[in-house]
């Protein structure tokens, strides 16, 4: 590790991280860190700020806003682009949703000035009585905010100097696209307000060691695995040691239908029926587990392609893309976006912060669906309640958790979370890069960093540089 007292500068952050194993709890809850973030981290870092599903047709746009801070994203004809969102004249708040405005632009509610979608002003009511030069163009042209556009979603950046969006995700992109991220539609969108620090609501999927205890409908298979290789196996496997290869792909298809229902997203639908169908075929199953999950998957792998070729799907090739990028399990994209890759779909999640204790997390299931079928423009959900019945069971699981935790951290005597450095090293590799943010790093080192972040699931401590 580099040594610490190469940057100094660190020190004058609040509540850092500095042994990186144990993580402070006044980061997720002190008002003096939550401020922090919002005037040194926020502002410079790429904010997924919609689906470009959401603005289709030119003309379309959608308000992204976090933390008070509200953009306009819209599809012009000339690619996205967005604007700070706040009229020239008096600073009304311009647009709130969705909408469309090539027909009236963007217009202010309290005096009816006007914008198109460049940001030009295209109108100002009784324009002799200002001053000529407070009423100049350019001065008084929409402010624009950058925007770079990666994976079928539009990115922000406050930050002028801020280093390219691609230059901060590292290899996750190059995984994400050789499985066609970017083709991937809209299923459903889930929104809820989590009792809970926008940080801690993340750390929950960024390792499996909580599957066992949190998710134990889901730990059946890889309980089975372990058993059969002998791995140090806990308590209660649902296949004894001389489970059959019959039984292991019993609980592998079981695994897959609950991972549809409780999860979405993650597998479609068509996907089960295949691995179904597969299942009841094979009759001639070797009777090594290893041999048998081979055969199994296999098959689903090359099925869930032909089914995609056969429906107008976008497809790849799942065997070949497994061998040569390897995804992980959750696809981490620095610094509140994630996405969850299994067979050919995904489920994204976005976490955004509302105050030092709640935050608003977001789900949508994405899959492919057939290159010519109309698929709604997806909408903003309003959301709801963490404990809303309506959500999936997965998740569902993992909130349960977060008020509890939330709670938790002011305990008396709690001063930090304990970490593994092996699987929970994640947790504290974005929580360092946060502070080298709020300790006012350059840019160049923190896009490393970032990138470096974004590892996926499951990641051991890394050195990051500082
Ligand atoms: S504040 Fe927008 S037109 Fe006056
Ligand atoms: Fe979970």
């Amino acid at each position: 590790m580099v040594a610490e007292q190469d940057f100094p500068v660190l020190d004058t952050v609040p509540f850092r991280v500095t042994e990186p194993t144990r993580i402070p709890v006044q980061r997720y809850y002190d008002p003096e860190f939550f401020r922090l973030e919002n005037e040194r981290f926020w502002p410079h870092v790429w904010q997924m700020a919609c689906r470009l599903e959401e603005i289709p047709e030119v003309g379309d746009w959608v308000e992204y806003e976090n933390l008070g801070q509200s953009v306009i994203v819209v599809r012009t004809n000339d690619g996205i682009k967005a604007y700070h969102n706040a009229c020239r004249h008096r600073g009304v708040k311009l647009a709130n949703g969705a909408g469309n405005c090539t027909a009236r632009g963007f217009s202010c509610p309290f005096h009816g000035w006007r914008w198109n979608m460049e940001g030009e002003n295209t109108f100002v009511f009784g324009r002799q009585i200002f001053r000529e030069e407070d009423l100049a163009a350019d001065d008084i042209k929409l402010v624009k905010c950058r925007v770079e556009t990666w994976g079928g979603c539009a990115f922000v950046n406050f930050d002028d100097n801020a280093p390219p969006l691609l230059d901060t995700l590292g290899d996750a992109t190059t995984r994400l696209d050789s499985r066609r991220k970017g083709e991937l539609k809209v299923d459903w969108w889930y929104s809820a307000v989590l009792p809970t620090n926008w940080k801690l609501a993340m750390e929950a999927f960024m390792e499996s060691y909580h599957v066992m205890a949190t998710h134990p409908q889901l730990h059946a298979v890889t309980t089975a695995e372990r058993r059969q290789y002998g791995a140090d196996a806990p308590d209660r496997p649902p296949l004894g040691p001389t489970a059959s290869s019959r039984e292991y792909l019993d609980i592998a298809v079981e695994h897959m239908v609950k991972l549809q229902e409780g999860m979405g997203g993650m597998i479609t639908p068509w996907e089960v029926e295949i691995a179904k169908k597969i299942h009841a075929e094979m009759d001639d199953i070797p009777d090594d587990i290893q041999a048998a999950s081979g055969a199994f998957y296999g098959r689903l792998w090359r099925e869930i392609e032909a089914h995609a070729k056969a429906t107008g799907r976008p497809s790849f090739d799942l065997i070949e893309t497994a061998k040569t990028v390897p995804f992980k399990a959750v696809e981490y994209i620095f610094p509140n976006y994630f996405l969850l890759p299994m067979y050919s779909g995904m489920s994204s999640y976005r976490v955004r912060p509302l105050t030092e204790e709640t935050c608003l997390f977001e789900i949508w299931s994405l899959a492919f669906y057939p290159e010519d079928e109309e698929r709604p423009i997806p909408v903003a959900p309003t959301p709801t309640s963490h404990d809303d019945p309506g959500y999936p069971e997965i998740p569902k699981q993992d909130y349960s958790n977060l008020p509890l935790q939330q709670k938790g951290l002011h305990a008396k005597g709690f001063e930090y979370m304990r970490l593994s450095p092996q699987i929970e090293g994640m947790i504290s590799n974005y929580q360092r890069v946060i502070d080298g943010f709020l300790g006012g790093l350059d840019p160049e080192r923190l896009a490393r960093a970032s990138s470096q972040t974004c590892s996926g699931f499951d990641a051991p401590l890394f050195d990051l540089g500082f």
